[in-house]
């Protein structure tokens, strides 16, 4: 939620911040701002609306250039999105951009109107440029540590002072922010993508350090003014990874990566055939001693959760329970030291989950943090971590993170389960080379569904849809329902399809468009009966299915076949067709899928 940049160097710094925003525009784009330092003066254009905007106004000001400065795109918490409340803000004298909510704004803001400061925005981030102002008196850093020391909530701040001509000042608490190091330029940035043009090596900042980026290099201070040596590491995502490869969108992009994804993420975790997750410290004795296991997350991670939760618990025998984080962190739940507690997320920030990983710490639950982004809050205090290997996601809508989510949860439930004796190790391997061969499956599926594009220009006009499903089929259906959501507004939900006659059958009238997964062998024929009963009502059946079994017509009107592989591993396949749908149904509104919208990726805020 919101992104934040900042660079120093020789290059012409308007040009690099409006490309590192670009990369940084799945965190928000109600507005977009830069703030450059040019000839001694703080010079700022910003605007409503999507980066290109910001970029054409640039374009007619020829004036606007300059080697220091820093860079905004926002997701509106505090005020709507306009021209005013726009980043970066300030006066002649600095200029802030921030990511994350100050709690306190409303008592530093009524301090500050005592000592004369008008406001004109409604955001809590003009409190904290007043602030700064009202403490400056010509050494930066002392401000910044007295402003540290009473704003209260989260920020990622990137500072410019006019007296400073060639430093960004920044510092962040509870929200994401690092810093890049090229030859001669440095960065600050939310997420690596931003600067990946540029350079691959970063360095981790903490709460509450202070970091100074100008052409001498960078420098970081803890908050008591002493120096903190910090390490350089190499990202491994490369500059294409965050460029959309001639794929007409991100989201398409990101569901053709998914076989290389999958590959990248399980291979170095099978050893002789066997998974192998030691390198974060489980090992099957670890595993063995858990008594229950809980799962908490957010939106499509969570969704991840819930085929993990069906996974293990039909292999391994273990009780799983699966949390929206939200829910999860008030909720009081009961967690003892002998239960699990992993935490599922892409981007590693998401406030919820942050706060639900704290919770399980202090009940004394061992946590594991399942993570897509390297360094990321979850990744650094869960008590262990297995990185999935998806590279950035960059489209707002999850697609290959969710897939390597589940990917993992495979290779976690073969192991978990031979750890409590509920399979052989033969069975084990067998599962693991099965599991093994799923990339080239999802390559061949994803050449084969042009059908999704038909489908989905039968569902473009619906005003409501169902998707049904049963056990992993529901689990399956829930993250359906939620992608086609997301990028083509039409309203939908899933339902386990035995539920149906309990009430929400009320709700099937003529051509109402029904997504029926029956991919589990041993509920088809169950899932077929709740089938009939939705199209002899007169829903327009889409039924996803294995591809050698034969549906009637008198139960779909559209079959989408899938290749047959072990029914516990079928999710994997018959998610690929749902997220097609969802993408094309996007497109053939006229929606921009990458940017749905009132959506941002990394929802930093509770
Ligand atoms: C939906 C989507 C969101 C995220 C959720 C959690 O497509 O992407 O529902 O899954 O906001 O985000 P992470 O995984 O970053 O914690």
């Amino acid at each position: 939620m919101c992104g934040i940049v900042g660079y120093v160097g020789k290059k012409d710094c308007t040009n690099v911040l409006i490309d590192a925003l670009s990369k940084l525009e799945y965190r928000g784009y109600d507005s977009a701002g830069i703030a450059i330092l040019d000839n001694d003066s703080i010079k700022v254009k910003k605007t409503k609306g999507e980066l290109k905007i910001l970029e054409e106004k640039l374009r007619s000001d020829s004036t606007f250039h300059g080697h220091c400065g820093i860079g905004h795109t926002r997701w509106a918490t505090h005020g709507e999105p306009s021209d005013i409340n726009s980043h970066p803000h300030g006066n002649a004298r600095l200029s802030i951009v921030h990511n994350g909510i100050i709690e306190n704004y409303k008592e530093l803001k009524s301090f500050l109107e005592k000592k004369g400061y008008v406001f004109e925005s409604q955001t809590d981030t003009e409190t904290v440029a007043k602030l700064l102002d009202f403490y400056y008196s010509g050494d930066p850093m002392e401000a910044i540590t007295r402003v540290v020391k009473e704003i209260e909530g989260s920020y990622a701040l990137g500072i410019i002072f006019k007296d400073f001509p060639d430093t960004v000042f920044a510092v962040r608490k509870d929200s994401p922010m690092i810093v890049g190091v090229g030859d001669d330029e440095y960065f600050i940035a939310s997420d690596v993508p931003a600067f990946l043009k540029y350079t691959n090596r970063y360095i981790l900042i903490e709460e509450n350090e202070i970091v100074r980026i100008n052409s001498s290099g960078v420098s970081v201070t803890d908050i008591h003014g002493i120096d903190v040596n910090k390490q350089v590491s190499v990202a491994d995502w490369d500059m294409e990874s965050a460029e959309k490869g001639g794929f007409e969108h991100f989201m398409l992009k990101e569901i053709n990566e998914q076989p290389t994804a999958i590959k990248t993420t399980i291979t170095p975790r099978i050893s002789n055939g066997m998974p192998d997750l030691s390198e974060c410290g489980i090992t099957p004795e670890r595993l063995a001693a858990y008594n229950n296991i809980f799962i908490v997350a957010c939106g499509t991670a969570m969704h991840a959760g819930m085929l993990g939760k069906y996974i293990i618990e039909k292999l391994a025998r273990v009780s799983v329970t699966v949390d929206v984080a939200s829910e999860f962190r008030y909720r009081d739940p009961i967690i003892s030291d002998n239960d699990l507690v992993i935490l599922v997320s892409q981007s590693g920030e998401t406030a919820d989950t942050k706060e639900a990983l704290r919770i399980a710490k202090e009940m004394g639950a061992d946590t594991l943090g399942i993570v897509n982004v390297k360094g990321s809050f979850i990744a650094r205090e869960a008590d262990m971590v297995l990185y999935t290997h998806a590279g950035p996601e960059i489209a707002v809508a999850s697609t290959k993170a969710y897939m390597v989510q589940i990917a993992m949860f495979y290779l976690f439930a073969f192991e978990l389960a031979y750890a409590k004796g509920t399979i052989s190790k033969e069975e084990c391997v067998r599962l693991t080379s099965v599991l093994e061969q799923v990339p080239e499956k999802v390559g061949a599926l994803l050449e084969t569904q042009s059908s999704c594009q038909y489908i989905a220009h039968q569902l473009m006009n619906a005003d409501s849809l169902l998707y049904i499903g049963r056990g992993l089929d529901y689990a399956l259906s829930m993250e359906g329902s939620l992608k086609l959501k997301e990028v083509s507004y039409i309203h939908s939900e899933s339902y386990a399809a035995g539920e149906l006659k309990h009430g929400t059958i009320s709700l099937v009238t003529d051509e109402m468009p029904v997504i029926a997964v029956a991919t589990q062998r041993k509920l088809y024929e169950k899932t077929l009966n709740n089938v009939l009963e939705v199209k002899t009502r007169g829903a327009k059946v889409i039924f996803i299915t294995h591809e050698n079994i034969n549906v009637s017509e008198e139960a779909a009107d559209y079959v989408i076949g899938i290749p047959s592989i072990d029914d516990i591993l079928m999710p994997m396949l018959a998610i690929v067709p749902l997220q097609l749908i969802a993408y094309y149904t996007s497109v053939a509104k006229g929606i921009n899928p990458d940017k749905p919208r009132n959506l941002a990726k990394s929802v930093t805020v509770e």
